[in-house]
């Protein structure tokens, strides 16, 4: 028998997708709540005097008015970039010059690449982010050393060896044919071991020679299980370079599509400057874009509208696209989200912003039935928010007449600070 741990709070739970019904509907948070844990994943949510009732035996961890909601989901990060997050005074192209690639450089030595992936995953989980899909360096055994790390913790984690056989650094490059070798080798060795999910990744069209587009678009038609992760329209300088270098192309998008790299299972980090066609394609194919709201602002790439995108029926997640992001944080990412869809004159509301964060990663990464919910079944990966955190937030609950309006502040205002307690896998960390 399990051990089971029951968790009392105000839980917030999921019925739907709050960006297609009312999200009154379909987002309820229950103010005497509870959460069974049975091992590794959810027995249990629901009031908590019921559940109490039914498993007497379970140890109860009571965390008062706190808000249970399931861990949240990053759905775009690299975490070779942990260590020069908050680069100063640069756009995307001269950003990856002068800070990012030297990092990735670092990554040649595998206990570096070990050492930055547990500092990583120490501060995203003390940020309450439970499951990430994270870009590794152009070196295999940066990926090895995420994968390792996370399946000590029995943690959920995409990843893939990024490729780049041009436009970087010698000692970043690939070729072709070692990048689709490499990341097969990974695929064997990872791919759906525990909870360990592999993103086919070649960084984004610049870096990449079409021969090694196309070797990567094989690799995935040979594993269509795996994800693909990659970069997507997020400056206009980026944009009009791809248009040079893929003269043939009808836009970004078809760089990726003409070599076998569009599909469902793809994720498209940023795609904010995007034309119709682009947006209708995504739509028909459902590919998935991924929102990276702090990252958009911080090195200047413009505001997504996100809602346009939803209504166009576009699949979406939410990222904090470290270290091109400045925050490790999912709360302060939410509330990017909600600034950047007011530059388009739009607001979200929590519940949106909760369910991007959680179930709508979820969903983009294809995990939806076993992570971004609490429902029985689902994993035990949980984070519990303490909804007056600061000062400034607690004079800001005080004053309010709903729980709808504290989450806001929460996200609004809230950053590790307000995260009481992490669960991974039925164990606190
Ligand atoms: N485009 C290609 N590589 C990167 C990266 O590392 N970060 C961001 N933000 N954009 C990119
Ligand atoms: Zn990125």
């Amino acid at each position: 028998m399990n051990t089971q741990t029951l968790l009392t709070g105000q839980t917030l739970t999921f019925r739907g997708n709050p960006f297609i019904q009312a999200w009154e509907d379909c987002v309820h948070i229950d103010s005497a709540g509870a959460v069974l844990l049975e091992g590794s994943r959810i027995g249990a949510v629901g009031p908590a005097t019921t559940l109490k009732a039914a498993h007497p035996q379970a140890s109860v961890v009571n965390y008062g008015n706190d808000l249970i909601c399931p861990g949240f989901v990053d759905a775009h990060a690299h975490y070779p970039q942990t260590a020069m997050i908050a680069s100063w005074g640069k756009r995307l192209i001269d950003w990856l010059e002068t800070y990012t690639f030297p990092e990735e450089a670092r990554f040649a030595d595998p206990s570096y690449a070990s050492d930055i992936a547990g500092r990583y995953l120490d501060l995203t989980a003390a940020a309450g982010t439970t499951t990430i899909a994270s870009f590794a360096t152009i070196h295999p055994h940066s990926a090895d050393a995420l994968f390792a790390a996370t399946q000590e913790r029995g943690q959920c984690m995409v990843t893939g060896k990024t490729c780049m056989d041009r436009n970087a650094p010698d000692n970043l490059r690939d070729t072709a044919q070692t990048a689709y070798d490499d990341s097969k080798a990974l695929i064997d060795r990872w791919h759906g071991k525990g909870r360990a999910h592999y993103a086919i990744t070649p960084r984004f069209s610049p870096t990449s020679t079409s021969d090694q587009l196309s070797a990567l678009g094989a690799l995935w038609a040979e594993h269509p299980d795996c994800l693909m992760q990659t970069h997507l329209s997020e400056q206009p300088d980026e944009v009009a370079w791809v248009a040079e270098l893929f003269p043939k192309a009808r836009d970004y998008l078809d760089t990726y599509e003409a070599h076998g790299l569009l599909g469902a299972r793809g994720l498209y980090g940023h795609a904010i400057h995007l034309t119709p066609r682009e947006i209708d394609r995504l739509a028909d194919v459902q590919g998935r874009v991924i929102h990276c709201p702090t990252s958009n602002s911080f090195i200047g790439s413009g505001a997504l509208n996100l809602p346009q995108l939803a209504t166009r029926g576009v699949p979406l997640g939410l990222a904090t696209d470290t270290g091109g992001g400045s925050s490790f944080s999912m709360l302060r990412t939410m509330a990017a989200a909600y600034e950047a869809a007011q530059h388009h004159g739009h607001a979200l509301h929590a519940a949106q912003l909760m369910w991007l964060g959680t179930a709508g990663s979820a969903n983009a990464l294809h995990l939806g039935d076993e992570i971004g919910t609490l429902a029985a079944g689902y994993y035990g990966d949980i984070a519990v928010l303490d909804l007056q955190s600061t000062a400034a937030i607690a004079q800001r609950a005080n004053r309010s007449g709903s729980v709808w309006e504290d989450v806001f502040a929460t996200l609004m205002m809230g950053d590790e600070r307000a995260v009481r307690a992490t669960w991974i896998n039925g164990n606190l960390i």
